[in-house]
């Protein structure tokens, strides 16, 4: 067996699972569960529809590289989102249709690792999506995690050429989770540089960028790329996904896009792979990208839950609005494992460990006595979640 296996990190809900499985909250007033990031707002009808009339796709073997019309409406969607000129993104180059951004974010490290690089490092940021360090575990290469600030995105510009060269990848994750701070595009050009200069692979997860909060849109490593004159988009990959910008978890769909070169290998890759996605998929994910009017009804949802709740914090946490995403992301007064099981037990309200998402890093640890809520139940439960915090948080001074 491959002991890197043993390596692997329990995941943070089987953690939570187990923090609080002697816990027996109040029966009697509801449970709220702001601990996962599993987008519960109705997945849009016309996506649907198509699901639903693509169901005979199941006769045929679907092809890995995806339906050019689904590579169509994926380039002409992020070609207008992130104001690229026609033609600049390629559809039948410069991207890969993928089962859900967390199997290519998982994929893209077994192609990038060099086995025979001794000392070849991939990084990410800490708090991090846990799929990078497990792909990085399983490639065989060491993990470096660069601790967030308390602006919520780790300092980019502070790191020495002496650790960049040591990076064969580099994940980052635009807007953050669980911060919701959106890097912005000198930044994301200032890296896209680095990753060419020190030849590593730049990969910018940004599943979260449909979901801005205020007026403007986060922006994108493409974006950036080109307007940095990178036009090629060399050793940069973002990854982008239906889940959240459309409320479709389930249907498992998004997308990789960027250097031609690594999608060439990439898609060859995945055909030994074997994770073609499967083409009612396909035709459905066709109908979410062409459609924009659910994803804005989206937002509203999202700033209607900010508006509402925001105001509600003040004195327990001076944060604003994050710039996009669903998460809070709160300071705990007191070790944030305590936080979270005595808010389950004394106020019924599920929540997520700080410490559950990040590493100790250079002798600390930013995700301790910190607290990750996710605002995705219905508005009114949001509300009542943070309302019997604050009345916790308060109790615990
Ligand atoms: C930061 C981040 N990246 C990627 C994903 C994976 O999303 P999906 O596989 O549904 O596209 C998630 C899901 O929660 C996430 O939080």
């Amino acid at each position: 067996m491959n002991p890197a296996l043993d390596q692997l990190k329990a995941y943070p809900f089987a953690r939570l699972a187990t923090l609080l499985e002697n816990e027996r909250p109040d029966p009697s007033r509801a449970l709220i569960d702001l601990s996962i990031g599993e987008p519960k707002h109705q997945p849009p009808e016309v996506v649907l529809q198509a699901l639903a009339g693509s169901l005979t796709q199941v006769s045929k073997y679907p092809p890995t590289s995806g339906y050019p019309e689904l590579r169509k409406a994926i380039a002409d969607w992020a070609s207008q989102r992130f104001k690229l000129p026609h033609q600049a993104l390629d559809p039948l180059a410069n991207l890969l249709p993928v089962n859900g951004t967390r199997e290519a974010l998982f994929a893209i490290t077994q192609l990038a690792a060099n086995p025979t690089r001794a000392g070849g490092e991939v990084g990410m940021p800490n708090p991090f999506y846990q799929i990078y360090e497990g792909a990085a575990l399983l490639a065989g290469k060491q993990r470096v995690y660069f601790n967030s600030t308390d602006q919520g995105q780790p300092d980019w510009r502070s790191i020495s050429d002496q650790q960049w060269s040591k990076l064969e990848l580099l994940y980052i994750c635009t807007p953050g989770n669980p911060s919701g701070v959106a890097l912005d595009e000198a930044t994301l050009a200032y890296l896209a540089n680095k990753a060419i200069e020190h030849d590593f692979i730049l990969v910018s997860d940004e599943c979260y960028s449909e979901l801005w909060l205020g007026d403007e849109k986060p922006a994108g490593l493409l974006q950036a790329c080109w307007n940095a004159g990178i036009t090629h988009f060399r050793n940069c990959l973002v990854c982008h996904s239906l889940s959240k910008r459309s409320n479709l978890p389930g249907l498992r769909s998004g997308f990789v896009a960027g250097d031609a070169d690594i999608i060439r290998k990439f898609a060859l890759y995945r055909t030994y792979h074997g994770s073609a996605m499967p083409g009612a998929t396909q035709l459905a994910s066709i109908a979410a990208w062409q459609d924009e009017s659910h994803a804005e009804h989206n937002r509203q949802l999202y700033r209607e839950k900010y508006r509402q709740v925001m105001p509600l914090l003040q004195g327990i946490c001076d944060q604003a609005t994050p710039d996009a995403g669903f998460y809070l992301w709160l300071n705990t007064p007191i070790d944030d494992q305590q936080y979270v099981r005595r808010l389950y037990a004394e106020a019924g309200v599920k929540s997520l460990p700080g410490s559950y998402l990040t590493r100790v890093s250079n002798g600390s640890d930013p995700g301790i006595n910190h607290v990750r809520l996710a605002l995705v139940a219905p508005v009114e439960q949001c509300v009542e979640g943070i309302q019997r915090l604050v009345a916790f948080h308060k109790s615990l001074n």
